[in-house]
């Protein structure tokens, strides 16, 4: 199998419905990734998708989010959600493959962090680490480790704190 990472084209939109669905066994993450698309959060570049030629494994969506602190400041981060891997292909690194790329492309972006709520064994191996260093929050209930960022560029996240403010979609959904 060779993967290659490339940005989603709007005949990849069906694919990654069915794509999530299947990962996550239900659909509520597909019709996230379908209004995250309409909303001026998202970033078409930042929406990728895992190819061996015309097949589709994999997807991973970075949207836009605000970390505002106790005095209204706010600082524009990422925040990586939701991505997927087929069942028959997870655990054979194309996850990773996708992470690493995104964290690439955010970072030539020039975006300087990204913000995670995910599994804690799985995004500390790209250098994920609990938000609670920065006293970044959130507003859903997760066991802390759970909440994870990552500064982009050194000093990506020095001196910001705060709750972060996710996109209307995830609210939605
Ligand atoms: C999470 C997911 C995208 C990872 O993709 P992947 O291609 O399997 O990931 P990789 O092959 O790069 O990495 C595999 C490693 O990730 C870890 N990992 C994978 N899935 C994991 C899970 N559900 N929980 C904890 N760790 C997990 C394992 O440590 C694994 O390493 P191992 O094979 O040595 O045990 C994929 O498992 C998936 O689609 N899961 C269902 C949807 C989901 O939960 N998405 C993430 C929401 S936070």
């Amino acid at each position: 199998m060779q993967i290659s990472i490339r940005p989603e084209k709007r005949e990849d939109f069906n694919t990654i419905y069915q794509l999530a669905a299947l990962a996550f066994g239900q659909e509520d993450e597909s019709r996230l990734i379908d209004l995250l698309r309409k909303d001026e959060c998202f970033i078409p570049a930042l929406s990728l998708v895992a190819v061996d030629g015309e097949k589709l494994f994999g997807h991973i969506l970075f949207t836009k989010i605000s970390i505002v602190d106790q005095e209204g400041r706010s600082h524009i981060s990422l925040a990586l959600a939701p991505m997927a891997v087929l069942p028959d292909y997870q655990r054979k690194g194309i996850g990773g493959q996708l992470i690493r790329q995104g964290l690439r492309i955010a970072r030539d972006l020039g975006y300087s962090s990204v913000i995670v709520l995910g599994h804690k064994d799985y995004y500390p191996k790209f250098g994920f680490e609990p938000a609670e260093k920065w006293k970044i929050r959130t507003h859903y209930e997760v066991p802390s480790d759970y909440f994870m960022g990552l500064a982009l560029v050194p000093d990506g996240l020095e001196g910001v704190s705060g709750m972060v403010e996710y996109s209307p979609p995830f609210d939605q959904i």
